[in-house]
């Protein structure tokens, strides 16, 4: 057995998501020596530019962690010298061949691993796998070949159906990596401790304790310079399908039998089958209009050139949505998500039922809805992890208060969390496969959506207008009160 090398292939470099993302989480894996130690990274992209012109554009978006600034220049120069550049066509063989006889110089005597990175726009994902598979792929039993893929993956159910089609026709289902970054955040990934971990919580965890679940995803920015792509996909594409269902399906399965990502990917899928079709009088839909504050404007989603003036496409939406199992029967999971919000947050909330004959009822003022309690996972910003409870004000009188138990992240770790591209990158990299999208997951996820969407679209619903940095359409709140629930993020 020689060394092992591994080579990163960024397809689409000169993109935004290559830019802010994946060069800088390659670099911080860099910088923490997670990285073997025989690698090269390179950049695939139509425009023509030279090994150097790839490092300057790289270079401003590295950053070093904050505790260990002292040799940061000194490791960004270690790590650029090892970063290429080739340039090539996406629909021709002609680039990937020139690809592969670099990369083949480069892993020269070694053990050679290919990664690639596809961060393109999907309607030349197949075009990519087919001309990088057959020109890029290694003589077999010599390494591995993988393909991180970002979503879209597909519209609807049909579309990504095909799409698994075709990318199986160049490659195994486990060569490829179908990324959801929020399955990389570190809040997220601590969801499954605080379940499987706490005794306290596992007796609670079903309809028989918790009363709702809400999934909450607002960002404090419209769509500006991607409406585009955006009026395509809309937020329940773009969100809600994805990032906010596989939180929901981490936090509803049943216990794995292991931590291996098949057992943990099973459950998941059985989780996504139970679910119901979501039906459009459990949807409610709004788009931002523009708006003054302070003397300062912001825009309307349609005020975007690359967005049609009569676009009905959802910059955000509410759903409730319901699991048909013995666990969650009846138990309504609402998702909320919306761009040019009043704030960027992700959080889940767990809001538990009432105490049955609480003796306090009196004492906790009008509101009953106070003394519930509620388990909250910010994910984003300020990760943490509070529960609500009920205790006595001290004094001699009988009042009682809501207070929070805390875990601010910031307080309890000096440390700065990594991103979760860094976790994925390096998951994608051992070949553990947890934190990624199985094909039949992705099956599952699309026909709770596809249906909804489809007559979304078919009856062009008008999506509610709402001003830019608002808390969004009051339609939210009536969707919630259906099922007699409070947004928790509205107090
Ligand atoms: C992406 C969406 O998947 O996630 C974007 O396409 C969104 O619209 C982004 O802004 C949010 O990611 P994060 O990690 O910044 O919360």
């Amino acid at each position: 057995q020689g060394e092992h090398t591994v080579s990163i292939t960024v397809v689409g470099a000169s993109g935004d998501l290559a830019k802010k993302k994946i060069f800088p989480a390659l670099f911080a894996l860099f910088y923490e020596d997670w990285l073997p130690e025989h690698f090269t990274i390179f950049g695939y992209a139509r425009s023509k530019m030279s090994d150097e012109e790839l490092r300057n554009i790289i270079s401003m978006t590295l950053t070093c962690r904050i505790d260990q600034r002292a040799n940061c220049s000194e490791k960004m120069d270690k790590f650029l010298k090892r970063c290429f550049y080739q340039s090539g066509q996406y629909n021709s063989e002609e680039g990937f061949h020139e690809l592969d006889r670099k990369l083949t110089e480069k892993e020269a005597g070694k053990l050679p691993n290919r990664l690639f990175y596809l961060s393109i726009p999907p309607n030349i994902f197949v075009d990519v796998v087919r001309s990088a598979s057959r020109t890029a792929s290694l003589p077999s039993g010599s390494g591995w070949t993988r393909f991180i893929v970002e979503k879209p993956f597909g519209r609807d159910s049909e579309s990504s159906g095909e799409l698994t089609r075709s990318l199986k026709m160049y490659l195994e289902e486990e060569q490829i990596f179908r990324i959801d970054h929020y399955l990389g955040k570190e809040l997220v990934e601590n969801l499954s401790v605080l379940r499987f971990s706490n005794l306290v919580f596992q007796p609670l965890w079903s309809r028989d304790y918790i009363r709702n679940v809400q999934l909450i995803f607002s960002e404090d920015f419209g769509t500006e310079g991607r409406g585009g792509y955006f009026d395509n996909y809309g937020i329940i594409r773009d969100i809600m399908q994805n990032h906010l269902l596989q939180i929901l399906a981490l936090f509803a399965m049943e216990t794995p039998v292991s931590l291996a990502a098949e057992d943990i990917r099973n459950e998941k899928v059985k989780v996504l089958r139970s679910m119901r079709k979501l039906k459009l009088e459990d949807v409610v839909v709004g788009q931002y209009k523009g708006h003054t504050r302070g003397g300062k404007s912001f825009p309307a989603y349609v005020d975007d050139p690359t967005v049609p003036n009569d676009s009905v496409t959802p910059t955000f939406a509410a759903a409730a949505l319901f699991i048909d199992n013995a666990r969650w029967d009846g138990v309504p999971f609402l998702m909320k998500a919306g761009k040019a919000l009043h704030t960027r947050r992700a959080e889940i909330r767990v809001q538990f039922r009432r105490v049955p004959g609480n003796l306090y009822r009196g004492n906790v003022g009008t509101d009953l809805d106070m003394a519930t309690n509620e388990l909250v996972l910010r994910v984003q910003p300020d990760e943490a992890i509070y529960l609500k409870i009920n205790n006595k004000v001290p004094g001699l009188g009988m009042r009682l208060d809501s207070s929070n138990l805390n875990l601010f992240y910031s307080e309890r770790y000096q440390r700065e969390i990594p991103d979760a591209y860094e976790r994925l990158l390096l998951d994608a990299m051992e070949g553990e496969r947890r934190l990624f999208i199985r094909s039949d997951e992705l099956d599952a996820a699309w026909a709770i959506f596809t249906p909804v969407l489809r007559e979304l679209e078919e009856k062009r619903v008008a999506p509610e207008l709402y001003p830019y940095g608002s808390r969004g359409p009051v339609g939210a709140h009536y969707l919630a009160a259906n099922y007699n629930v409070r947004w928790g993020d509205i107090s």
